[in-house]
């Protein structure tokens, strides 16, 4: 799952320029008995199968040795991951992500690695792989030399609390559709004021919980 996504994409760029390296570990390499299982029935009952505390702890110690690492458990019941998290995260020199399947994994995996919880939002996948890749490739976007400069994260969606202006490149009539008459005008700071009242627009409508926080912080 991990391997095209990462080779296709700007973090295989990233990985290729040795900016980023990102090492995958299948926990069926650390599966135990004849039966290599990593997966057992819930105590207490209930559905699915749970990924056993051995294979996940043996294989985290493998990783981490005798060093501290920042590490998350990709789970629909952790904090909210945003942008802001990404900013922060992205500071970490290093960082290891367990990614569950079925029911989950035991608790206490989550114990004894240490492991602080995130979601990518309120709706349940069959696992953590996606989640953990949408969570790299946004923290990517963060890290030096990753992005060109024309590729900047200062004026996107989500800086200060404001969803993205809508923008055009040519031509500058499409069917009819013309970009508007502001924005070929050359006058730069109309530009922005165009912008920004289109962004606040936006925002107002399709989000109106970060609105208030714009309103709130400015
Ligand atoms: N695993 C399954 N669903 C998830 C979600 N929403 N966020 C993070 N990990 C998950």
């Amino acid at each position: 799952m991990f391997e095209n996504y990462l080779k296709e994409s700007l973090i295989g760029k990233a990985i290729d320029k040795k900016i980023l390296s990102i090492d995958i570990v299948n926990i069926r390499d650390y599966a135990l008995g004849k039966a290599k299982s990593v997966d057992d029935y819930v105590y207490g009952g209930g559905s699915g199968m749970l990924m056993q505390v051995k294979p996940i702890v043996d294989c985290y110690r493998d990783i981490v040795k005798d060093r501290k690492v920042p590490t998350y458990y990709l789970s629909p019941r952790g904090k909210l991951f945003d942008q802001s998290s990404a900013v922060s995260m992205a500071k970490f020199e290093e960082i290891v992500f367990i990614c569950g399947h079925y029911e989950g994994i035991d608790e206490r995996a989550i114990i004894l690695t240490g492991a602080k919880e995130i979601s990518i939002g309120d709706f349940v996948l069959t696992g953590g792989e996606l989640p953990c890749m949408v969570v790299i490739d946004t923290m990517a976007r963060f890290v030096d030399g990753v992005l060109s400069n024309s590729e900047s994260v200062t004026d996107e969606s989500f800086s200060n609390f404001l969803l993205e202006y809508p923008q055009y490149s040519r031509p500058s009539d499409f069917e009819g559709y013309k970009v508007p008459e502001i924005l070929l005008s050359g006058d730069h700071k109309k530009v922005e004021e165009w912008r920004k009242e289109k962004s606040l627009e936006i925002t107002k409508a399709n989000r109106p919980d970060l609105y208030e926080k714009y309103i709130e912080n400015n």
